[in-house]
């Protein structure tokens, strides 16, 4: 039995398949009362279908937390995969019910993100990044994405899976060679593994402490934490989304979480969300 009744070891028996990573040792990391049950797999297809099965069938509580050491068909943004072979990563999906509007969606996945780099930061001294929206980013290279879904009514959200994806102690040698020269890991960029469990319980801890400044200050703390932490601000950019491609230099976030694109015409357009590729 675990020691805490919130920690769950779910799909299978036996060992675990990585004892840096397990729900128990999660759960006795994060304190207060805020994350409810953590619950962890071996594998699964992705750990945001969990989440939205979870809450489909028995209404799962907020503050859950789902973890696996794998994902089968692990999910990136716009359709893509997010490859996530076991062992080395961390997969993780957060389950709220947000008391914030439909109107702030996008500032849940900027949550995530500077939880996630913020945390880091603290636990490896790595000069990790976001580039906006959902990007981690070290030395260049992508570390790790947010996949946000949500679902709403008209004017509340009624809940929200936050998928965080992080590679961690995967070496260059592991991964694809589409991905070789874009993506990294912690391992790569520091040279030392790193135990897992450490670093999801300081994401839960970070988020925990942004999610309730942000119900109650507002959104202001949260976007001057993104402004800081972000690679992107200042630089030349290339956006491209489902319905545009434009380049143009990334002014600002501004206090919904939109990003602020300065055309050459110098007319400013204001970006919801899309892919962002840094220029030269
Ligand atoms: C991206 O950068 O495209 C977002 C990647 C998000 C990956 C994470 S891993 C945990 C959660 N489960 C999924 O299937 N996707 C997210």
């Amino acid at each position: 039995m675990p020691k805490h009744p919130g920690a769950v070891r779910s799909g299978g028996q036996g060992p675990a398949a990585s004892p840096d990573l397990s729900a128990e040792e999660v759960f006795s990391r994060v304190g207060g009362d805020f994350w409810r049950k953590i619950l962890f797999y071996d594998s699964v297809d992705s750990t945001n279908d969990v989440g939205a099965g979870l809450i489909a069938c028995a209404g799962a509580e907020p503050g859950t937390v789902v973890l696996a050491d794998a994902q089968d068909r692990g999910k990136g943004r716009r359709g893509r995969r997010w490859l996530s072979p076991p062992g080395q990563n961390i997969y993780m999906s957060i389950i709220l019910r947000p008391e914030i509007s439909p109107r702030d969606f996008a500032l849940l996945t900027l949550l995530a993100a500077v939880s996630s780099a913020g945390a880091l930061r603290r636990v490896t001294a790595a000069d990790v990044s976001i580039k906006w929206p959902n990007d981690l980013v070290l030395s260049g290279r992508k570390l790790g994405g947010i996949l946000t879904e949500v679902k709403s009514g008209p004017d509340r959200t009624i809940h929200a899976v936050i998928g965080i994806g992080l590679n961690v102690n995967a070496w260059k040698k592991d991964l694809p060679d589409e991905i070789k020269e874009i993506a990294t890991s912690l391992a790569i960029e520091t040279g030392r593994v790193w135990v897992r469990t450490g670093i999801a319980a300081a994401i839960l801890d970070e988020f925990e402490h942004l999610y309730k400044q942000l119900i109650q200050e507002g959104r202001g703390p949260l976007i001057r934490e993104c402004r800081r932490l972000s690679s992107t601000l200042g630089k030349k950019v290339l956006v491209v989304t489902g319905k545009m491609r434009a380049a143009g230099v990334a002014e600002d976030i501004d206090d919904e979480g939109m990003l602020l694109l300065r055309l050459p015409s110098g007319e400013i357009r204001r970006v919801s969300a899309g892919d962002l590729e840094m220029l030269r």
